[in-house]
């Protein structure tokens, strides 16, 4: 199977999509046999192949429920097919759904619908090969309310005397693995930021999204110019509700946003410069397994850092290093310092992908393709860097296979160099190995001096009003401890209005803070951030701040109860589990 074709229809009264899928087989498919599909939770209703022009009903088995792969659906094809058709519908409940009522949206008036595939969740909504070692180019129309706008991550091929009947049409080229399908339904528009760039959002949402995300042109540019060339035509970023569960996700041509990043001061968009990088590591060279995750998100933060330097300079990016490794030790002691999980090569056996995804393979990753950098020189790891892409373009990665070729492309120029890295420490041990390169940021000194002060004599930040980024202050407040006088978080508060803080990751710290401390002046600020905002990096630590509290587990399930209907399934499963639901 290597091309797929959708004809799908959205219906939001019963949360349900239900249509056809057609998928084309391969020579060696053709001489008949068994195909497997994934899927999860879907009704199949018929199931046919075709021979010579001619559909006919086909034999089909649906195997039993497997927790981790839902069930397999194997299809008999005839000797001579070209295709098999699947039609069915979902389940309301499908996880790679999420389904928004009109309150749930900036505007308060349409229904919303979006989809989010990785790790393998499309197969709720697509009957399809799931899984990132295999690629297909795909075909789909969708048929919608006609006063809504459907997108997908593909090439637009809507004609305009369709829209008014909510009908359109996508094609994506560029073959795909399938956790890279997906399309959201809302009212949506789009504002072009640049030549090959542009933004979907809600109308209201819309001027704000352009301003923010006005530099995404020059972030394609600047990749171009270290990576080699953009191979996806358009790079577009889709604006979400805030229900969203991602931070990003590098659906490609289209991202798919969080519109917490919207600070209004572009602090935020280091999640654009990470989704666009995807568009190299991941989207053109791809994790074979999930094991071999860390290829896609550690290569992707090396990236991103690099675009980030590139656009807003060393500082910044230093910054956003310094801020990633503190993320990724808090993680690792978490984990445990030994733990199988804090390997780069991921280990999942029975277990369901998503699991095992943590900062490791981020930050880990990013650290470890740094000391290579630092230790050949940045120029020879650029040219190994876009060689590579060049090589394995639509094709996927496994980890031996990149240890392989590093060390053919790459080390073998310097054994000694080479053993200095202790490359199989970093990719098949625990923790982080103490040749790790260390971040170097001057402004973070001066942020922990001015914490110091604070905490020794109560002196107010000088700098913290007018001068600070939203990193230093991000910086500042993860120097607090648990047992900050709550009259010395009221200073802070009225000092710098943090409570009223528009930065969503500013709050987050402020408010994991408030929680610590006991600092009750925040509580309607952390209840109303709890009731719109669904990004599974806020919702979870902030639960498993208010569980750790005396009393906590109780008020934190007061406030699940009324906060969980804006959650997709990816938070409300973690929320479930701190919670002990
Ligand atoms: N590909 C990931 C999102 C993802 C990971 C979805 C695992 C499902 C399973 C995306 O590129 C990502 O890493 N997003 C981050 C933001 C990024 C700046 C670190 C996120 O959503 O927090
Ligand atoms: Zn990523």
């Amino acid at each position: 199977m290597n091309h797929l074709e959708l004809d799908l229809t959205v219906d939001f009264d019963s949360h349900r999509i239900h249509g056809r899928a057609i998928h084309h087989l391969e020579e060696h498919e053709r001489a008949g046999g068994t195909v497997e599909l994934h899927t999860r939770g879907l009704q199949i209703e018929k199931v046919q192949a075709e021979v010579d022009g001619n559909w006919a009903e086909a034999a089909y088995a649906l195997a039993d429920e497997d927790p981790v792969e839902g069930r397999m659906l194997a299809i008999e094809v005839p000797a001579g097919a070209s295709r098999v058709a699947v039609d069915y519908r979902n389940l309301p409940e499908a996880e790679g759904l999420q389904w928004l009522d009109p309150d749930q949206t900036a505007g308060g008036k349409q229904p919303f619908l979006y989809s989010q595939g990785q790790s393998t969740h499309n197969r709720t909504w697509i009957p399809c090969f799931d899984d990132p070692s295999k690629r297909i180019t795909f075909d789909a129309v969708l048929h919608v309310p006609p006063h809504l706008r459907a997108v997908m991550a593909a090439e637009d091929r809507s004609r305009p005397e369709e829209a008014d009947r909510g009908i359109y049409r996508f094609h994506m080229p560029q073959p795909v693995p399938s956790y890279l399908i997906a399309m959201a339904v809302g009212d949506l528009v789009f504002r072009e930021l640049g030549p090959r760039t542009g933004v979907w959002t809600e109308p209201s949402v819309l001027d704000l999204a352009a301003r923010e995300l006005e530099d995404t042109e020059k972030m394609v540019e600047a990749v171009e110019a270290m990576f080699g060339e953009y191979r996806w035509g358009r790079y577009d970023v889709l604006v979400l509700p805030p229900s969203f569960p991602l931070g990003g996700m590098e659906n490609p041509r289209l991202t798919f946003a969080t519109p917490t990043i919207l600070a209004g001061d572009k602090s935020l968009v280091a999640l654009i410069a990470h989704e666009l990088a995807h568009s190299w590591s991941g989207n053109l060279v791809t994790n074979h397994t999930w094991n071999d995750f860390w290829l896609n998100e550690g290569f992707t933060v090396y990236l991103e850092r690099r675009i980030q330097e590139e656009l807003y300079g060393r500082q910044r990016s230093e910054m956003e290093a310094m801020l990633g490794r503190s993320h990724l030790d808090e993680t690792i002691a978490e984990l445990g310092a030994d733990s199988r999980d804090t390997w780069l090569e991921g280990d999942l056996a029975g277990r369901h992908p998503d699991e095992a995804m943590t900062l490791v393979p981020y930050e880990k990753g990013y650290l470890l393709l740094r000391l290579i950098e630092e230790t050949y020189g940045r120029e020879a790891f650029d040219r190994f860097l876009r060689a590579y892409f060049d090589r394995h373009a639509f094709e996927t990665m496994t980890t031996a296979r990149f240890l392989d070729e590093l060390e053919q492309e790459l080390l073998s120029a310097d054994p000694a160099k080479a053993a200095s890295l202790r490359i199989e420490e970093w990719v098949h041990g625990p923790g982080v190995p103490d040749n790790a390169p260390v971040a170097e940021s001057d402004a973070f000194d001066r942020v922990e001096a001015a914490a110091g002060a604070f905490l020794e004599n109560g002196e107010l930040p000088r700098e913290g009003g007018t001068r600070w980024t939203a990193h230093e202050w991000i910086h500042f407040l993860r120097q607090l401890p648990a047992d900050l006088p709550t009259e010395a978080m009221g200073r802070l508060d009225e000092a710098f209005s943090l409570t009223d803080s528009h930065n969503s990751e500013i709050l987050t710290e402020w408010l994991l803070l408030s929680i610590r401390t006991g600092y009750e002046a925040a509580d309607a600020r952390l209840e109303s951030f709890l009731a719109t905002v669904g990004r599974r990096k806020f919702v979870k630590p902030l639960f498993e701040e208010l569980v750790r509290r005396p009393g906590g587990l109780e008020r934190a399930k007061q406030i699940y109860a009324r906060t969980r209907r804006t959650y997709h399934a990816m938070t409300s499963s973690t929320v479930d589990e701190i919670l002990g639901l």
